[in-house]
């Protein structure tokens, strides 16, 4: 192909368009008029999503041998948030404004007057951003519990039993990916910051001392690993809280940031939580959770190494890395250039002309015989030209079409989404080689 190609920058508004248009992401209840900051999954930002979190379950889990999987429920006892800090100190300080009634984070505001409408603000008050409601159906026995506001503490309270039944000893991890939610303030900016959220945890639990060593290896791992999954390096960048932005458990931590639309923001964390969490549960729940090393007779608190990401903001992330706006011969084509592991479809089976019985039985049975391992469609809705098109903007990496020669010759053409180059293949040979160029 030698059409000349222009690229544009990326904005969100373009970007949540395509999520809706074709059916990645969804307002919450839209019909009812939406709620704040929850997002629904489409039948592709459902692929898309599940990618992703396999992606990073392989390389936490499956890759190594010193990480167990964990799903732990939402729902806690009560304690742990004390214990965890949560419940005295998981707030932000907020203002009210006085005219319009908005409230905004005293962080994210500058000025003593509303960014909006310039009205008087109140005193700054601390706002808890837990989802409480009840667990019982005893009128006035029931208890208030808290929606878990990070996945995190699920392990940390089943750290015995994981040492114990996997017969593993530090330093180890364990791996979780499950819903939180928090009672977002500011809020906006597509599903960068939702009230429900999904997120991919590891504790890794490490000797004392040993603890400074391992922070660094997972702060380089997981970087590396976001540019594993083709996010350009330029758009990714480390940077380490200062000491007065610390959470109340870290003693350092890392962002790993993205270069959104609206600027660099975080993506995932890696914090040294030190020995907090462990103790802290130790002490108010009397269980004793320290490490006895029978090799060395040593007795001691595992610290603890947490990356930390986001599943909602890698796929945002994605998203807005991958997508690519272009001229060709004049006309704009758009297409998200994913991993072809992260694509929501691998490939499409389109007959060239839906008239002809004969293409279509023929579209049909390919698609019949490729599919099983991965996403396959067949499409037949529009003109080629479109149908291509179509299968670009959703990141679709194969597109194989079946025309009237193909009746004749057996074969099928087979073009590439990124450099929308074709080539004559075999139908019968499709498969094989699709397979090692989609990594299955
Ligand atoms: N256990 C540590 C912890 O929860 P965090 O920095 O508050 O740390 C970790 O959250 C990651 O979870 C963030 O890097 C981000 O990707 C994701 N995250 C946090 N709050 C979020 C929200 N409101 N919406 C979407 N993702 C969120």
């Amino acid at each position: 192909m030698s059409e000349e190609k222009k690229t544009s920058a990326v904005d969100l508004k373009e970007i949540a368009n395509l999520c809706k248009r074709r059916g990645f992401v969804f307002q919450d209840s839209e019909i009812y008029g939406g709620i704040g900051s929850v997002w629904d999954y489409g039948p592709l930002g459902v692929e898309l999503k599940k990618n992703l979190k396999e992606l990073w379950w392989k390389r936490m889990v499956y890759d190594r041998s010193d990480i167990e999987g964990l799903d732990a429920a939402i729902l806690m006892n009560p304690n742990v948030w004390k214990a965890s800090g949560h419940v005295g100190s998981f707030a932000d300080l907020m203002v009210d404004c006085k005219e319009c009634k908005k409230r905004f984070r005293v962080d994210k505001i500058e000025g003593k007057v509303c960014p909006e409408c310039k009205g008087a603000l109140t005193e700054p008050r601390s706002f808890n951003l837990m989802f409480k409601t009840q667990v019982g159906s005893v009128e006035g026995q029931a208890i208030d519990v808290y929606l878990r506001p990070e996945t995190a503490q699920g392990i940390f309270v089943n750290f015995a039993n994981v040492l114990v039944s996997s017969r593993k000893k530090p330093p180890f991890g364990v791996a979780q990916i499950g819903k939180s939610f928090r009672n977002e303030i500011t809020t906006g900016n597509f599903t960068f910051r939702c009230r429900e959220f999904e997120q991919m945890e590891l504790e890794f639990f490490v000797k004392p001392g040993d603890d400074e060593k391992w922070y660094e290896y997972w702060v380089n791992e997981r970087f590396n690993w976001w540019i594993s999954l083709g996010i350009r390096k330029e758009n990714l960048r480390l940077r380490e809280h200062a000491k007065d932005e610390l959470a109340h458990y870290a003693k350092r931590c890392h962002d790993i940031e993205f270069m959104f639309p609206m600027g660099w923001s975080e993506l995932e964390g890696i914090a040294n939580r030190t020995d907090y969490d462990l103790k802290k549960h130790s002490e108010i729940s009397g269980a004793d959770l320290s490490f006895f090393d029978e090799a060395t007779k040593e007795r001691y608190m595992p610290y603890v190494i947490e990356p930390s990401g986001g599943v909602d903001r890698g796929v945002l992330a994605v998203l807005v890395d991958g997508y690519r706006s272009e001229q060709v011969k004049d006309k704009e084509r758009v297409y998200l250039a994913l991993d072809y592991r992260l694509a929501p479809i691998k490939v499409a089976v389109l007959p060239l002309l839906k008239n002809r019985p004969e293409i279509v039985e023929m579209a049909h049975k390919l698609r019949d015989d490729i599919r099983g391992s991965y996403r396959v469609v067949y499409d037949d809705t529009a003109a080629i030209g479109r149908l291509y098109r179509r299968q670009d903007e959703i990141g679709t990496p194969f597109c194989v079409t079946v025309d009237v020669d193909s009746l004749t010759d057996g074969k099928v053409t087979v073009r590439n989404r990124d450099t929308m180059q074709q080539e004559r293949v075999e139908a019968s040979r499709v498969k094989e080689m699709l397979a090692p160029k989609l990594c299955m």
